[in-house]
Parts: C-alpha cells; structure tokens; sequence
C-alpha cells in the first residue's frame, strides 16, 4: 500500500550558535517521529558548532541541507524544509504563511537578544519576530551561564511578550546514564510545551 506523505502541521525550528547542537537535532527527529512538517534554518555560528560539537558536517544549501537532515532524522521526502538565511520570500518571513510554532534551540543570547528587540536582521530572527507580532508559540532555548543583566533583561521582556524562555538545564531526578538522556530532557520540555506526546522522559510521578 502506497506509503501517505501527509504531514501534521509544520513546526518551525531553528538552530543557532549556542552550544547544545544536539538538543536541535534531536527535537527535528523528535517532531519527524510525530509526523510532524518541520520547516528548519540552522545559522552560520550554528554550523560551526554543529561541525564541532557532532559527527555530522551539514550542508549550508537549503535543498541539500534539507535532503541531509532527512536522511539523519529518517523523515519522508517533503517532510522538512530548510530556508536560507536571507530567504525573505519563506513562509516563516509572514504572517500569513508562518507556522503555528517556533522553537529556537539551542538559542545564542545573540539571538536571544536580536529577538528581544525586534532586529529582524536574519530569517531566523524575523521568523521570531512574526512568531511575536501573531502571538504563536515561540519557545527560545538559550544555553549561556552565567547570564549577564543583558541575558536576564532579555528573557524577561520574551517571557512578558508571551514567548516560553526553556533554558537548556536538564534535571538529574531521572538518573541520566548517557548525555542521550540529558538532551531528552529538555527535548520533552519543549515537545511538551507545543502539545506533542511523547515517552522520553517518563512524565513526573509515573
Ligand atoms: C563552539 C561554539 C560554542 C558556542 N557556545 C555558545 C553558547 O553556549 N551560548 C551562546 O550564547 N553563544 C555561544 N557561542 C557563540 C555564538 O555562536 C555567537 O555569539 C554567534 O554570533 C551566534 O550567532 P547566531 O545567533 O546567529 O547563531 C558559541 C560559539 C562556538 C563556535
């Protein structure tokens, strides 16, 4: 029987140049397995930490990023979408055409803050920008320590925008015997916070 290419709703997720790359890649195939679209922009400084942090070496090319992360994430054909970083034209640039969802993880405080104050300056931060404007989910998952005023400013001025700040912080209730565990932890943090089951973590109390 002929294999059905309909996704759920996309999901837009962006990685950027904070450390903790793999929490990004993991929530992507997190969503793949949910059946979920996922619309993706992964950042300059994020392909370098990507190239660092991971055995993997991703392409910069829309096209073929997308066709990489398919083959990492085993999604179906179609089922992400990457965007370049100017790309103006990508539905995540409007309103009419965004995503219900955006999730920025791992998130610099960077792009933390370009977010905080409307900079617009990259796709990755107009997307956000729109998230705002449209009041959809944004979740930022930001990865610094300590936090400066700057840092804590920031976060708190997303927080009252209506943005959920989810800092990269797993718990250790759960006895962590990997560093697959650690990222999972947060990975059913933000699945939660978009609405999406999921048996990472067994939810507290279970
Ligand atoms: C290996 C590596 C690790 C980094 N770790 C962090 C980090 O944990 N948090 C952070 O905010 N920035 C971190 N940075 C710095 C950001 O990548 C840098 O500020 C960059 O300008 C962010 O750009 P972007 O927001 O467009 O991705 C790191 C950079 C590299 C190369």
């Amino acid at each position: 029987m002929a294999e059905s290419t309909t996704f759920l709703a996309p999901i837009t997720v962006a990685i950027t140049g904070a450390s903790g790359a793999q929490y990004g890649l993991r929530l992507i195939d997190a969503l793949i397995a949910a059946n979920h679209e996922v619309w993706v922009m992964i950042s300059k400084a994020a392909q370098m930490v990507i190239a660092t942090e991971t055995d993997h070496k991703l392409p910069a090319q829309p096209e073929r990023l997308a066709e990489a992360l398919e083959t990492l994430a085993r999604a179906r054909p179609g089922q992400i979408r990457c965007f370049a970083r100017e790309d103006w034209m990508a539905p995540v640039a409007s309103g009419s055409g965004a995503s219900s969802a955006m999730v920025i993880c791992p998130c610099s405080t960077g792009t933390l803050s370009a977010v905080a104050c409307g900079a617009s300056n990259n796709l990755i931060e107009r997307a956000a920008d729109v998230a705002l404007k449209e009041r959809r989910k944004l979740v930022l998952v930001p990865r610094e320590t300590p936090l400066s005023a700057i840092h804590l400013e920031h976060m708190l001025k997303l927080t009252q925008l209506g943005a959920v700040v989810l800092p990269a912080a797993p718990g250790f209730y759960h006895r962590p015997v990997s560093v697959e565990a650690l990222v999972d932890f947060i990975v059913a943090r933000i699945l939660n916070q978009l609405g999406i089951e999921h048996r990472l973590v067994p939810p507290w109390g279970e």
